[in-house]
């Protein structure tokens, strides 16, 4: 019998990482095989937590089933196109037009297609560390290079436009920016993103704009749509319905094309070309957007002082910023915190092996923050999505194990 090769992956995932999913998300799965309940702060998917979609959401999609059978326009059905154009328009771009708005299976897949469709081989993407880490992977995986500019966390988090315009060479291509930020909750102020706008102004860059979390602001945050700040840089708005509207498992979202097209026709050919390739998106989820974009906006409730996004992320930051060697700042939206904890207390090597020691102690699944394409060991983020109560044990949890850390550091 001949021997034949393994079967085994493709050379180009070799630098591809996406470790919020990976060895630890394992893990937790085995522990579960063996019985234990693992409370899961990995990964901002609002439903397990009781967090439903409205009402009008699924009943627009039942209502549509029998005509959202045959595939769609590769671009989106138009109802929600316009509906997705009218959102812009009432955030003061008034010239949108539906076919400025292209729909997709939630903006994962826009992020890759907008990716595969621009880059080549060598260029360059300036991505935030720590990110939202399918911005790196996607960018590897289309033949780019991510180039990561830091986020300021002695200063909110927030990116610095200079540190960002070093880090521009002849090769960069565009500029991402996470605004609300996963995973550290900043918001940024207009100034700062005006900085940046300007730095993709004048070295010629594409704007790529992931505002998910859009809607997701608290207290005085002010969200400031880019967009808005230009018309004469080109720039992609990505947004959805998975966070703000809380179907993340339907699979929609959009991207929103904006500032000077003409000069970007023929990338948009080339856009067109993978969307055609790929069909469309989800029919009946494509129905969901028009129905979310109306009416009253459910999640205004739960971002307001007492509120259940509100409260929690109020709590479990009072109750992670007293334990010892804990720094962590408030997040001012979307649906993370992002502590920090003292080298000088807790000197860790390897903050995978850390989480995961605490995952198989306290049967608590957290990321480590170089799964965020972070630069340090240090960091490690959570989600705020379980109520009050669960996230308090959790918290409680995560201490008990600092604790334990603090004291075999001490004995060592
Ligand atoms: C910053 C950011 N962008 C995009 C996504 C993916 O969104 P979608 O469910 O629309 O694919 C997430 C999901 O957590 C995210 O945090």
């Amino acid at each position: 019998m001949e021997e034949f090769e393994d079967f085994t992956q493709s050379p180009k995932l070799r630098e591809v990482r996406y470790d919020v999913r990976g060895p630890i998300a394992r893990e937790a799965a085995r522990l579960e095989r063996e019985g234990h309940r693992i409370t899961r702060l990995n990964i901002g998917n609002p439903a397990p937590f009781g967090f439903e979609a409205p009402d009008s959401i699924r009943m627009t999609m039942i209502n549509n089933l029998a005509t959202a059978q045959g595939y769609s326009d590769s671009q989106g059905i138009y109802s929600a196109r316009i509906a997705v154009a009218q959102y812009y328009q009432s955030r003061g771009m008034t010239e949108t037009d539906p076919d400025d708005i292209y729909l997709g299976n939630g903006v994962s897949e826009l992020i890759s297609m907008v990716l595969q469709a621009m880059l080549g081989p060598g260029d360059e993407v300036l991505i935030p560390a720590p990110d939202y880490p399918l911005w790196t992977g996607a960018t590897t995986l289309a033949g780019g290079t991510a180039v990561h500019y830091i986020c300021d966390e002695q200063n909110n988090w927030w990116p610095d436009p200079e540190e960002v315009e070093s880090k521009v060479t002849d090769r960069t291509k565009a500029l991402v920016i996470i605004n609300p930020n996963n995973p550290t909750g900043a918001v940024y102020p207009r100034e700062v993103l005006e900085g940046l706008v300007d730095v993709a102004r004048r070295h010629n860059l594409i704007l790529l704009s992931d505002e998910i979390y859009e809607n997701i602001t608290f207290d005085d945050a002010e969200m400031v749509n880019v967009c808005t700040l230009s018309d004469d840089v080109f720039t992609i708005t990505f947004s959805g319905l998975s966070k703000t509207w809380r179907v993340a498992g339907f699979r929609s979202g959009w991207i929103y094309v904006s500032g000077p097209k003409h000069r970007a026709k023929n990338y948009l050919e080339g856009l067109t070309l993978l969307m055609n390739m790929r069909m469309c998106a989800n029919v009946p989820a494509q129905h969901a957007i028009q129905a979310a974009l109306g009416g009253h906006q459910s999640i205004e409730d739960l971002i307001s002082p007492g509120g259940r996004l509100h409260e929690q992320r109020t709590v479990a930051h009072r109750l992670l910023s007293e334990i010892e060697g804990v720094d962590v700042h408030q997040a001012d939206g979307a649906l993370y915190l992002f502590p920090r904890l003292d080298p000088e207390i807790y000197p860790i090597e390897d903050d995978e092996a850390f989480v995961i020691e605490l995952l198989r102690q306290q049967k608590i699944l957290v990321s480590h923050g170089r799964a965020f394409n972070w630069i340090d060991d240090n960091h490690f983020r959570l989600v705020t999505l379980p109520g009050v109560e669960e996230l308090e044990e959790a918290v409680a949890g995560i201490a008990d194990f600092l604790q334990s850390y603090r004291d075999a550091t001490v004995r060592a």
